[in-house]
């Protein structure tokens, strides 16, 4: 009786708090391509002396753009940290009117965004036959239970990764991830395999070949290790397709998700950290 007594109490304290908190103005411009715009401009010019061009890192700030985990996430988060600068940091208060705060903001969840958040413009249909015809993709990527296994499993990459990034590992070489670098060994007895690493260390090296089928060898089994310096993924995809299937592509990818990883709105879990 007394504990529902003290519950109750501090729900109804907690509802006199609430409105005090709620201090920041709802964004008014909307979310539309032209306040990111105008967003995109106003951030390269202003806060770029720290932060990167585009959100990336920056010599005096860092990067507003990239994994999740780090960032204050919802928009009245962003917004109070532009407004009021974060005490006892080098994140000053810049003094810009609160629509110009607000148009930062719509940029920088602009960029955050995954693939999924975004409308990629396409016929998401025709990049699945693509995916699996003209790009030879499911011979090396598994895609909702088929597929090869050479390559990450895309079944949930629209949620992922950004718009930005997914054009990239079609088109730009990038360092090659842990676990799939390429590597061809001989055995002691003359057999040649040949896949990606998928574990190694001094002793042992563990290999995935081009048939899906895993390898263990003791190190001192080997006559020649040589690994490869080139991924396996090719990365000229919006040359080896016409402009029209690499968009197709790139909106059935950006729509791939089976679990929706969500991006907080107002109001909601103010710091991601
Ligand atoms: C004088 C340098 C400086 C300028 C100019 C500056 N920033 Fe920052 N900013 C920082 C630093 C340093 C941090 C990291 C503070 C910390 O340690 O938490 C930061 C952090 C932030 C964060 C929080 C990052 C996160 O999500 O946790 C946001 C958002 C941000 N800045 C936006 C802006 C915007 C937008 C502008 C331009 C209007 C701007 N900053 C201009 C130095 C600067
Ligand atoms: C010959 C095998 C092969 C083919 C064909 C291939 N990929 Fe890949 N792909 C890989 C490998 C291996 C990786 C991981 C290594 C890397 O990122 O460099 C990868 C990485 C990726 C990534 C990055 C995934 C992540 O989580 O970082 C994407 C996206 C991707 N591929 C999409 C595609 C699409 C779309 C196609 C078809 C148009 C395709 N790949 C064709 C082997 C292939």
């Amino acid at each position: 009786m007394l504990r529902s007594i003290g519950i109750s109490l501090l729900l109804a304290g907690a509802n006199c708090i609430a409105p005090a908190q709620a201090a920041s103005p709802n964004n008014p411009l909307g979310t539309g391509p032209e306040a990111v715009a105008a967003g995109h401009v106003i951030f390269n010019r202003t806060c770029t002396a720290c932060h990167g061009t585009d959100g990336a890192e920056g010599e005096r700030a860092p990067a507003l753009v990239g994994d999740r985990r780090f960032f204050r996430l919802s928009e009245n988060a962003i917004f109070d940290t532009i407004k009021n600068g974060i005490l006892g940091t080098a994140m000053p208060a810049l003094g810009l009117p609160d629509d110009d705060i607000w148009r930062i903001v719509v940029f920088i969840r602009a960029m955050r965004a995954s693939a999924s958040d975004v409308d990629v413009p396409g016929d998401a249909e025709h990049g699945a036959a693509v995916f699996s015809g003209k790009g030879g993709c499911l011979k090396c990527h598994m895609l909702l239970g088929q597929g090869g296994i050479i390559g990450p499993d895309l079944s949930n990459i629209g949620a992922q990764m950004t718009l930005q990034h997914l054009r990239e590992s079609l088109t730009q070489a990038r360092p090659i991830p842990i676990g799939y670098r390429p590597v061809k060994v001989v055995t002691r007895s003359g057999e040649t395999v040949e896949g990606i690493a998928k574990n190694e260390d001094g002793f042992s090296i563990q290999i995935l070949d081009f048939h899906d089928k895993l390898h263990l060898y003791d190190k001192s089994e080997l006559r020649q290790i040589v690994h490869g310096t080139t991924s396996l993924m090719p990365r000229n995809y919006d040359q080896a397709l016409t402009p029209g299937e690499y968009q197709d592509l790139a909106a059935m990818l950006g729509h791939q998700v089976t679990v929706k990883l969500h991006v907080k709105d107002q109001g909601e879990g103010e710091v991601g950290r």
